[in-house]
Order: structure tokens, then C-alpha cells, then sequence
């Protein structure tokens, strides 16, 4: 196989960029406002300007602030924008990330250190965290070797607070909530999960992660927020990601502590590298320049006034979304979440909600399919205001057709989601998912690298997709025949 390498020679940059801008052609359609997830656009005139900011700062590295004092002045000024937002105090302190999951991978390895140093008996630490709870936490339970349980969900949606008291155990280092979480978008009951943990002296983070830029202005705005932030008691650290509703560039979040006892643990000292003595206090070495200067750009140019107007716009759509699924018979969100983040699953026995996704996704929809329950997920920014009565019509019809043909829900993709929702099959999808990504990053580069100007072929680890979905398609149609 001929493996790309370097070119020999150059090529000229016009023509790079023309081979980019073709590759780009087979992205997600977000500027049409069809996806509803990835992208958060708060508007081109604004992205035009994190842009600029982005450029003023691009080759400059976060790493050391001594050489660039100008980005240690935008992360100090962030970061305590930041806590005054979120009703924190002098002593409350925190960093830039690079984003949502590395916030949460710091706050979990913080807590871990920190028992370690103040509670040395606990062995093999835990995390008590809701099911609907972040991938990333499981993420970090891995890297850093803390066992995540996972507490069950009440009937709204939140967490079920007294089922996640009885997971505690002597090696539980600290619990979580999320405000909100991402599956259904619902807060959960924050207040009680920090009163138990400042019971069992343990620490509680607040996964804010997509809320932390938006509850406080949706509070403002008289939304039903329950209380969830450094106002409360007992909440220990808060992640919130500024490439979200900070309507930042991406690479920038926030992780914050209530103080610095918790915060030390978070940084890393090494004093005896040949290289001299190294001092980080987040994941990554080079901290790249650019999104730190655009984080800061971006909360000074929005200001509150236009955060506000920004939350208005966000919660009014999100609602006329959730109203107009709720008024499609056979259709209903997931609990009553408070915001822009929710999802909508079928009701009725015959009515397949990933066929009713198929439906979508062919009408040019790019659709976030979830699993308990199956369900479609979607999060709202201000472009969707522009799209949400054509988004409504084409459910109401999407509806309609799987209404009026019974076998919908056996062709299409819709099979292969089922059955990788099924219990059973979950180790085989595992595995199946694991070789496709070994596939995906094998010296043979079965990368999407398609030549934009022959159109390319259909990349290998999206065919083993493709086969997985019609091998399980297959399974579920033999065993529907038995
Ligand atoms: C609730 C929540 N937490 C954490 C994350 C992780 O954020 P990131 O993708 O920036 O790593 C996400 C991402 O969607 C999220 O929804």
C-alpha cells in the first residue's frame, strides 16, 4: 500500500488550503444549523474576533508563565471571572484546561492524591458518581486507577441521592453531580449530594461542564435553576468549560476549587529532570497560547449583557423544542430539563425511536442517538432558533411515516442501534468498537484521508462500522424469525 508521507517538495499553500477546504466538505453540516452537538457558534461576527485573538496569541505557550506573562494574566483573569460568576470567594482558585474531559481527569486525580496524602489507609480508592454522569469520569477511573460506581438514576432523571448514600463506602474519596448532565440534560439535586459529602467529609465535584457558562445567566433569567454552585455548602470543585456557552475557541475550560487544599494536589512538581526543574499544573506540557487568549477575549467582549441575551435566546428555543416534541403524540422529553440540553424518547410500544431517527438523519439531520432509553439528544444554540419549526415539521412527518410502516424499524440503521443497545451484545460491540479504532490508527493510515479532488472511497474503519451495524442487523432479523 502506498503510505502517505511528507511530500518531497512542497506544495503551494493556495493549494493546500484548496485540498482542505475540500476535505471539509464532507463535515457535519453545523453551519446550517443541522447538528446539535460539536459546534457551539454564538455568531460569525464573534467567531471572526476569537479568531483574531486566537492569531494574536497563536504561538505562544502557556507553559511557562515567567517567558509569557501575558497568558498567565488572561488564566488568572479567566479563572477568577470565572469563580466570581459561579459565587465563589477570595480563597477559591482553579486553572485553565484544555477542556471538559481534562477538568474532570484533574478533579478526579486531585482527589486521589488528596486522600492519599490525608486519608493513607484507603487502598483502592472510589468515586461515587450518577449513571448519567460524564464518560470522562470513567475515563479518568481508568488513567488514574479509582474505581467509579455508579449510582442510579431516580424516575426523573437525577440522580437518586439515597441509593447513591448506600455505594459510599470507607474508600470513597468523593462524589459527583453534574449540572447538567448530558444524557438528559436534567441538574442533578446538588444541594443533598454536598450536604452528604460534607456528612462523610469527602470531596464533591460539580460536573458544569456544559452548564458553568449558562445556569448563572439562565438564573438571571428567572429559569427554575436549582442551587448547584459555590453557593452551596459542601461543593468542593466545580468544572466548566469555556468552549462551550463561554462561546470561546476550542481548547478552554475552567476546573476550580474551593480552595487550595485541593488545588496543590492538582499540580505537579519534578525537581530532579536534567532538564531543570519542571513544574505543570495541569495534564498537558505546551499549553497552547491561542486558546487561552481567545477564553479571555471571548468573556470580555460578551460581557454579561451578552451572555444574557445569548441564555434568552438559548432557553426560549430549547423550551419551543421541548414543547413542540411533547405536543407529537408518541413522543416525550426526558424529565423537565431546566435549560438548553435535553433529550426525547417514543412512548408508545410500536413506535421505534431509532427509525424515527433514521427518518430524520435522511431528511439532512445530524442525529445524536443515546441508549437507556433509546432516545435522541439535542443541545440548543442560538442558530437553532432559525431551524426549529422545520426541525418540528420533519419530526411530526418522521413520525408519521414510522407510524404508517410497521417493518421501519428493521431496515435502515435502525436494527444495528437496537442491538447494540441489548445487554448481551455489549461485549461483542466492545470488541468490535476496539478493532475498528486498532484499524482506525494502524501504520496502514485507514484514516478519513480522502483525495478531495477523486472523491475518495468509503474509509475502512467506516465500512467495519457499517458491517458491524449489518452483521447485528442480520442477528436481530434471525432472531425476530425464530
Ligand atoms: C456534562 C459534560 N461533561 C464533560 C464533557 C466533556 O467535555 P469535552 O468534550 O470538552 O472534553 C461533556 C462533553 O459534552 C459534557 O457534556
Amino acid at each position: 500500500m502506498d503510505l502517505p508521507a511528507i511530500p518531497k517538495q512542497g506544495i503551494s499553500r493556495a493549494e493546500v488550503l484548496e485540498r482542505m477546504r475540500g476535505l471539509q466538505e464532507q463535515d457535519v453540516r453545523w453551519k446550517e444549523n443541522r447538528a446539535f452537538s460539536l459546534v457551539f457558534h454564538q455568531s460569525d461576527e464573534h467567531t471572526e474576533f476569537l479568531k483574531q485573538a486566537h492569531n494574536l496569541f497563536f504561538e505562544g505557550n502557556g507553559l511557562n508563565p515567567m517567558a509569557f506573562a501575558s497568558l498567565r494574566t488572561f488564566e488568572h483573569e479567566v479563572v477568577r471571572m470565572a469563580a466570581s460568576m459561579l459565587h465563589g470567594d477570595a480563597e477559591t482558585v482553579g486553572t485553565m484546561t484544555s477542556g471538559g474531559t481534562e477538568s474532570i481527569l484533574l478533579a478526579v486525580r486531585t482527589y486521589r492524591d488528596r486522600a492519599r496524602k490525608l486519608m493513607p489507609w484507603i487502598r483502592q480508592p472510589n468515586m461515587i458518581v450518577p449513571a448519567s454522569a460524564h464518560v470522562a469520569f470513567d475515563k479518568a477511573g481508568k488513567y488514574f486507577d479509582v474505581e467509579m460506581i455508579h449510582a442510579p438514576l431516580a424516575d426523573d432523571f437525577r440522580v437518586d441521592v439515597k441509593a447513591l448514600a448506600r455505594l459510599i463506602t470507607s474508600d470513597t474519596i468523593a462524589i459527583a453531580g453534574s449540572a447538567p448532565n448530558y444524557p438528559s440534560g436534567m441538574v442533578d439535586p446538588i444541594e443533598e449530594l454536598a450536604a452528604l459529602a460534607e456528612r462523610r467529609n469527602i470531596g464533591m465535584h460539580v460536573d458544569a461542564c456544559i452548564g458553568g457558562f449558562l445556569l448563572p445567566w439562565a438564573e438571571r433569567l428567572n429559569a427554575p435553576i436549582p442551587a448547584w454552585d459555590f453557593r452551596v455548602p459542601g461543593v468542593t470543585s466545580i468544572s466548566a468549560d469555556l468552549h462551550k456557552y463561554g462561546y470561546a475557541a476550542k481548547g478552554a475550560s475552567t476546573i476550580l476549587y474551593r480552595s487550595m487544599d485541593y488545588l496543590r494536589h492538582q499540580f505537579f512538581v519534578y525537581v530532579d529532570w536534567p532538564g531543570g526543574v519542571f513544574a505543570s499544573p495541569s495534564l498537558p506540557g505546551t499549553r497552547p497560547g491561542g486558546s487561552i487568549a481567545a477564553a479571555w477575549a471571548a468573556l470580555m467582549a460578551m460581557g454579561e449583557d451578552g451572555y444574557l441575551r445569548n441564555a434568552e435566546t438559548v432557553l426560549r428555543t430549547a423550551r419551543r423544542f421541548m414543547d413542540g416534541i411533547n405536543a407529537i403524540p408518541g413522543l416525550r422529553v426526558l424529565g423537565n430539563p431546566p435549560a438548553s440540553v435535553f433529550a426525547y424518547t417514543t412512548t408508545e410500544p410500536g413506535l421505534n425511536c431509532y427509525a424515527i431517527a433514521d427518518r430524520m438523519a435522511e431528511q439532512g439531520w445530524h442525529i445524536d442517538r443515546q441508549q437507556r432509553p433509546p432516545s435522541i439528544h439535542l443541545m440548543i444554540n442560538p442558530g437553532h432558533a432559525e431551524i426549529a419549526d422545520r426541525y418540528l415539521e420533519d419530526l411530526r412527518a418522521s413520525v408519521a411515516y414510522v407510524r404508517a410502516h410497521p417493518g421501519a424499524e428493521w431496515s435502515g440503521s435502525a436494527p444495528a442501534y437496537g442491538l447494540m443497545a441489548n445487554a448481551p451484545l455489549r461485549k461483542l460491540v466492545g470488541k468490535n468498537v476496539l478493532a475498528i479504532m486498532e484499524q482506525m490508527y494502524s501504520a496502514a493510515g485507514e484514516a478519513p484521508h480522502l483525495d478531495a479532488k477523486s472523491g475518495g472511497g468509503v474509509p475502512g474503519p467506516v465500512l467495519q462500522l457499517m458491517k458491524l451495524k449489518s452483521r447485528l442487523g442480520d442477528l436481530l432479523r434471525w432472531r425476530r424469525r425464530r
